[in-house]
């Protein structure tokens, strides 16, 4: 597996080619520059190739960008996050694990908040429940954020809630969908699912030390795989065109802030009140529960300021779900 400090060679490699990207670069240039052998400048070129970055050229001449590719890597990314907001530090990967096992292991060293974790590809994306996370090379965002709110434990509901809200306004706006969310917060296009959330933290009874949102959104897949077909698509599937990654992370991450700000300035009540805006399943939506020990049909009643959702049972009983899964009855 490659290391965080070869990826960031591959990433000032790419950089490199991106600034140069009307010349032939020779590779004896590029591999001084970077600090790598020329050998070793290959075997990054063909790296990047299998990743689909189009470069023409080879050792004897040198090599050229063609286009420039949608990879996330911090160089291409055009944020402008200052010190200590979201974003403000990124690490790429070209293949990991799961970014979030990076970002709780970066978090329990100490990391900033605001720091981010990106890859092309996870090896054991991990969703809810105990569940994997198809995470093909290169068609999705596999990216997980650390905070440090300065809040209790009982606040990381809402801190979901806002990654959902998020997560919404970025697709609508880089790809010119229209989304919406499911409690707890997978957000879905036409119905079906294009973005999960996975949240954990570490915290101590009254404080919390670290929340890392990892965030899986499904963008240029062009069909999925076996199971998910029937309850999962891709942006690319849903508008028949190629979406650009990087548009799509850079406007999460813009939104990101925002709504956190707006979290530390209003609170949990308005959060809710924002997830509720976005989401048909807040309420009147017929649906089943699904709890850890069977399920049941219900009407959805609201959120309360904490993200816990109400609904109403047939013979008019309320429920409080502070956790589990819904899913719509048609
Ligand atoms: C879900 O089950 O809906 C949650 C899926 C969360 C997937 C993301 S991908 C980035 C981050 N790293 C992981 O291993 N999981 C999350």
């Amino acid at each position: 597996m490659p290391t965080a400090s070869t990826d960031r060679k591959i990433d000032r490699l790419l950089q490199l080619m991106a600034q140069n990207a009307t010349v032939v670069l020779p590779g004896p240039k590029i591999a001084s520059e970077i600090g790598v052998t020329r050998s070793t400048v290959w075997h990054y070129i063909e790296r990047l190739r299998a990743l689909g970055v189009e470069i023409k050229g080879h050792p004897s001449n040198g090599y050229q960008l063609q286009k420039l590719p949608d990879i996330l890597a911090p160089s291409l990314l055009k944020l402008d996050a200052g010190e200590g907001r979201i974003g403000h530090k990124i690490l790429h990967y070209f293949r990991t694990d799961s970014t979030n096992s990076v970002a709780m292991a970066l978090a329990s060293k100490g990391a900033e908040h605001g720091t981010v974790v990106v890859a092309e590809e996870q090896t054991a994306g991990r969703g809810r429940l105990g569940r994997v996370w198809h995470s093909e090379k290169s068609a999705g965002i596999y990216v997980s954020v650390i905070l440090r709110p300065p809040l209790a434990p009982s606040a990381a509901p809402v801190l979901t809630l806002m990654a959902g809200v998020a997560v919404h306004q970025a697709v609508e706006i880089a790809a010119g969908v229209t989304a919406d969310i499911r409690w707890p917060n997978d957000v879905l296009v036409g119905g079906k699912k294009v973005c999960g959330i996975l949240t954990e933290m570490s915290a101590e009874l009254d404080r919390l030390h670290a929340v890392v949102l990892g965030i899986g959104i499904n963008v240029n897949h062009r069909e999925m795989p076996g199971q998910l077909k029937a309850i999962a698509t891709s942006l690319r599937m849903e508008t028949g065109r190629a979406v650009s990654r990087a548009l799509v992370l850079v406007t999460l991450l813009k939104e990101l802030e925002k709504q956190y700000q707006m979290i530390l300035l209003e609170g949990g009540q308005a959060a809710a009140s924002r997830w509720a805006a976005a989401s048909t399943f807040a309420e009147g939506k017929p649906v089943r529960v699904l709890t850890g020990t069977g399920e049941y049909q219900a009407v959805t009643a609201g959120l309360d300021a904490r993200g816990a959702l109400r609904v109403r049972r047939g013979d008019g009983r309320e429920e409080t779900l502070v956790a589990g899964e819904i899913v719509e009855v048609r």
